[in-house]
C-alpha cells in the first residue's frame, strides 16, 4: 500500500505540544537531512537502501546500540510503509517536490556544500533557495520538538539544518540540543559571501554545544560568531543570549570492532582474494571509493595515475586501479560534469593505456554493499583518498581498519579531516599534480618495515577513538552543566584542515 504522507502530518506548532500526555516522547533525538534508509523507485517497484555518506554510517552504528529516535527525510515524496531499521525508531519528515529542488539541490547543495569547501564550484545565493531552507528547517524543528521528552537531549546533524537550534530552542527551552557539523566550517574570508550569515550563525548558537569535525573548524566558527553577531568569550565558549555555548572539535570516526569482525570473516577473505584473481592477478592493486562529488579529487587522481603508466613506473596488466564512485546528487548540473569529465578520463586512459581483457582503470559507478567494500579494502595495496577539501573521510579510517596484519598503504589529501589524526599516511597536497605523482611513486615503493610502521600508527589511532567514542563525547559534553574542554586533537601536523 502506498501511504502518500503529506508535509502536514508531521507538523505541529508549540501550542499543539501535549506534554502530558505524549508518553512515546524520546529522551535522545537524534536529527539529520536523511533518514539511513531511503525510498527510491524504479520499474520493479520500490524499496528501500541503506543511505550514502559518512553521516548516515556513523549514527548508524551509535543509534543501533541506544533506544533513540531518528528524525530525517526518506529521500522520496511518496514511498510504501514506514521505514524500520536495525532496531531504530525512524520518523519521516517530508518535504515537497519544489522543496527537493530549492532547500536539498538548492540551498544545501549548490550554496552550502561549495561555499563550505574552499568554493571549489561557484556558490549559487537565491532568495528562494534560503526561503526553503527556513520552511524545511522549521519542519525538522517542530516535529523533534513534538517528539522529543521533557528535559530530553536533541542531536541536529549537518549543514542542511543549521537553523534547526535556535528554532527548536524557541519552541522547547527545556531541552539540551547539540549541533555537529560534518562537513568543513569555511574561514571568514569565504563565509562571509553568505548573503544570510548572520542567520545561520544565530541558528547554530541555539544550541548548548557545537561540534566540529577539526579545531580550525571550530575556531573558524567562533571567530566569525564573535564578529557577526553579539557572542562572546573565546573560542571555546561562547557567552550569547544569556547562555554558555560551547564550541569544539569532535572528530568523527568508524565502528572498529565491526570492521575488525569483517576483516577476520572467511566469506570476506575470500571475496577479497576472488577480486584479485578477477583483477588478473595484478601486482599491484590501488583503490578508491568515495561519493561521486566534485570535492574528492577522483579525476586528479585518475590523471595522475595515467600519466605514471604513460612513462612507464606503473605498468598495464601488472598495476590495477579500482575506482568505485557512489553515485550521488545526480539531478544536480556539478555533478552530471563531474560525472562527465571522470568517465572521460577513465575511457580515454583505458583506451589509451588498456589491453584486451585487462584496463588499467576498473571504474564502477554503483552503490556496493559494506561488506564488499571491506573485501576491496582488503584486496588493495594502495589507497587514495586525494579530495581538494572534506570534512573528515570515513573511507581513509576504514581503510586502515580493514589491514589489520599492517599491509596496505594510505595516500592521504592533507586537506580531509582524517589527515590531523592519520599522520602514518602518504600526505599530498591533491592541487599539485606532480606532488601527487610523487607520492603515490612513494607510496607504491616504500619498504615493506616503514609502511607498516606507518600502518601500525594509524591503526593507533583510529583503534584509540571510534565511532562510540565520538558520540559518546559528544553526547557525554552535552549531558554535562560544567564547562569542560571540548576534546581536541594534536594539531602538530600536518598544518592545512
Ligand atoms: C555527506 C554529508 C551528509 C550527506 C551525505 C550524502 O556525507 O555530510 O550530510 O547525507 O554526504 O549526501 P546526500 O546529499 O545524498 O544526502
Amino acid at each position: 500500500m502506498t501511504q502518500s504522507h503529506t508535509v502536514q502530518d508531521h507538523v505541529g506548532s508549540s501550542a499543539d505540544l501535549d506534554f502530558e500526555t505524549n508518553d512515546a516522547r524520546q529522551e535522545v533525538v537524534v536529527i539529520a537531512n536523511r533518514l539511513p534508509l531511503r525510498y527510491s523507485t524504479s520499474d520493479v517497484g520500490g524499496e528501500w537502501t541503506p543511505s550514502p555518506g559518512g553521516l548516515v554510517s556513523a549514527l548508524t552504528a551509535v543509534l543501533s546500540e541506544s533506544n533513540g529516535l531518528w528524525i530525517g527525510w526518506p529521500g522520496a515524496t511518496e514511498y510504501d510503509s514506514e521505514p524500520t531499521y536495525d532496531g531504530i525508531r525512524l520518523q519521516p519528515v517530508d518535504i515537497t517536490a519544489e522543496e527537493y529542488e530549492e532547500y536539498y539541490l538548492g540551498f544545501s547543495n549548490a550554496t552550502l556544500w561549495p561555499l563550505y569547501h574552499d568554493a571549489i564550484r561557484y556558490p549559487e545565493f537565491h532568495r528562494s533557495w534560503w526561503h526553503a531552507y527556513q520552511a524545511v528547517n522549521e519542519r525538522f524543528a517542530k516535529v523533534a520538538a513534538d517528539s522529543v521528552a521533557p528535559g530530553g537531549i536533541v542531536w541536529v546533524h549537518d549543514y542542511q539544518l543549521q537553523l534547526v537550534p535556535r528554532m527548536l530552542r524557541r519552541l522547547r527551552p527545556d531541552v539540551r540540543i547539540g549541533f555537529f557539523l560534518h562537513i568543513p566550517f569555511p574561514a571568514a574570508e569565504l563565509f562571509m559571501q553568505m548573503p544570510w550569515r548572520k542567520e545561520i550563525l544565530e541558528g547554530l548558537l541555539g544550541a548548548d554545544l557545537i561540534g566540529f569535525q577539526v579545531h580550525t573548524a571550530a575556531v573558524n566558527f567562533s571567530r566569525i560568531a564573535r564578529r557577526l553577531t553579539s557572542a562572546k568569550g573565546n573560542a571555546a565558549v561562547l557567552e550569547y543570549d544569556d547562555r554558555e555555548i560551547r564550541v569544539g572539535a569532535f572528530p568523527i570516526s568508524v565502528d572498529s570492532a565491526q570492521i575488525s569482525a569483517k576483516v577476520d570473516d572467511p566469506a570476506i577473505r575470500e571475496r577479497a582474494s576472488a577480486i584479485r584473481s578477477e583483477l588478473g592477478d595484478p601486482e599491484l592493486v590501488m583503490l578508491g571509493v568515495d561519493r561521486l562529488d566534485y570535492t574528492k579529487g577522483i579525476r586528479q587522481r585518475i590523471r595522475a595515475l595515467s600519466e605514471l603508466y604513460s612513462e612507464g613506473f606503473l605498468i598495464p596488466g601488472r598495476d590495477v586501479m579500482v575506482q568505485i564512485a557512489v553515485p550521488s546528487r545526480e539531478s544536480d548540473a556539478h555533478y552530471d560534469v563531474a560525472r562527465r569529465n571522470i568517465e572521460q578520463s577513465v575511457g580515454e586512459t583505458n583506451g589509451d593505456l588498456g589491453l584486451v581483457g585487462k584496463p588499467v582503470i576498473h571504474y564502477i559507478h554503483q552503490n556496493l554493499p559494506f561488506d564488499e567494500l571491506v573485501a576491496l579494502y582488503l584486496a588493495a595495496d594502495v589507497m587514495l583518498v586525494t579530495p581538494f577539501r572534506d570534512g573528515m573521510n570515513l573511507v581513509a579510517k576504514e581503510y586502515v581498519m580493514a589491514h589489520s596484519d599492517m599491509t596496505g598503504r594510505l595516500v592521504l589529501s592533507e586537506f580531509a579531516g582524517a589527515a590531523m589524526e592519520l599522520t602514518g599516511a602518504f600526505m599530498v597536497n591533491p592541487h599539485d599534480l606532480d606532488g601527487l605523482k610523487d607520492v603515490i611513486r612513494a607510496a607504491v615503493s616504500a619498504p615493506e618495515n616503514t609502511a607498516r610502521a606507518r600502518m601500525a600508527r594509524m591503526r593507533r589511532s583510529v583503534l584509540g577513538r571510534t565511532v562510540y567514542d565520538w558520540a559518546d563525547s559528544f553526547l557525554g559534553a552535552l549531558r554535562t552543566d560544567p564547562v569542560i574542554a571540548p576534546l581536541t586533537v594534536d594539531e602538530s601536523r600536518p598544518l592545512t584542515p
